[in-house]
């Protein structure tokens, strides 16, 4: 695995590959990686030639000070998880090199629309503008044919999808499925920060998605969605929200519709936010209980 800290190095390695007809895959991560990560890393060793990878904690997708001070930083094992995995190319630019103009200096915003005012755009304002503008730095830099983004932040693929398509920017983005642990809580680098109790409790989010899941044929939405919360809440948490939405542009549900939805749960442990999300891909998916 070869490691570029510059933009100039990479540019120049990615060139040479390039004219030598390979396809470019790209991973772009926070660090703090875990196995949810290393299954990108797969899926774009099984559709591209030469796998970049970039860990960078964006400044500018974090409204939280707090969240981005706490942000785990891991570099040496995600090195080695990395080198395990076979990428071909880590990229860890300082905020220097990925922000020359400083991180207040650049006044981009992306039309986004309605997507960015919902669920993780409504709690966390200006995190997706934050997330565009990294994005597309990086895949100025990178220019991959391929782009591999987690199914887990399914609203952040919804803003790259936009973003790709505003840009016009050729990657075609692959979304990837979740991965869990045994016990159904799903995989994220601020699992980390969770206490050995909280650790425990944080289950109660797929748990509750699931019953979401078995309900949604019997129950109302408004109800569905309140006993949820109830759930949640009763396990520790803080919710933000418990919604459903239509996949394809994210607009709510108070009922179901003849297509794929996605249940999806933010919610607070003590200090940590945690998300996650279900696919219904009809309602014909649904068990009857
Ligand atoms: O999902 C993440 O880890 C980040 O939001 C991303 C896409 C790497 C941008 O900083």
């Amino acid at each position: 695995m070869y490691l570029f800290k510059q933009v100039a190095d990479l540019r120049e390695a990615l060139e040479h590959e390039k004219k030598a007809g390979k396809r470019i895959g790209f991973v772009p991560t926070m660090g703090a990686l875990h196995q949810g990560h290393i299954s990108l890393i797969r899926q774009a060793k099984a559709l591209t030639d030469i796998v970049v990878c970039s860990i960078f904690v964006n400044p500018t997708q974090f409204n939280d000070p707090k969240d981005f001070e706490k942000y785990p930083i891991t570099i040496k094992e995600d090195i080695l998880k990395l080198n395990d995995a076979e990428t071909d190319i880590l990229f860890i630019p300082s905020v220097a090199e990925m922000y020359p103009e400083g991180v207040n200096g650049l006044h981009l915003h992306y039309d986004f629309g309605y997507v960015e005012t919902v669920l993780e755009g409504a709690f966390r304002k200006n995190h997706f503008q934050g997330v565009g503008m990294v994005v597309h730095k990086l895949l100025d830099i990178v220019q991959p044919h391929d782009l591999f983004m987690g199914q887990k932040d399914f609203q952040q693929c919804m803003i790259i999808k936009r973003l790709l398509e505003i840009t016009g920017i050729p990657s075609t983005l692959h979304i990837c499925p979740t991965l869990r642990e045994n016990d159904g809580l799903a995989m994220s680098s601020r699992n980390m920060r969770l206490s050995q109790t909280e650790r425990q409790t944080a289950t109660q989010i797929s748990r509750t998605l699931t019953y979401m899941k078995e309900q949604l044929r019997q129950l109302p939405f408004d109800v569905l969605k309140q006993n949820a919360r109830k759930q949640l809440q009763d396990a520790g948490f803080q919710p933000d929200y418990v919604e459903i939405a239509d996949t394809d542009n994210l607009q709510l549900l108070d009922k179901p519709i003849h297509k794929e939805m996605v249940m999806l749960i933010a919610a607070k442990l003590g200090e940590v936010r945690l998300i996650d999300n279900m696919i219904i891909p009809s309602m014909a998916s649904i068990p009857l209980s």
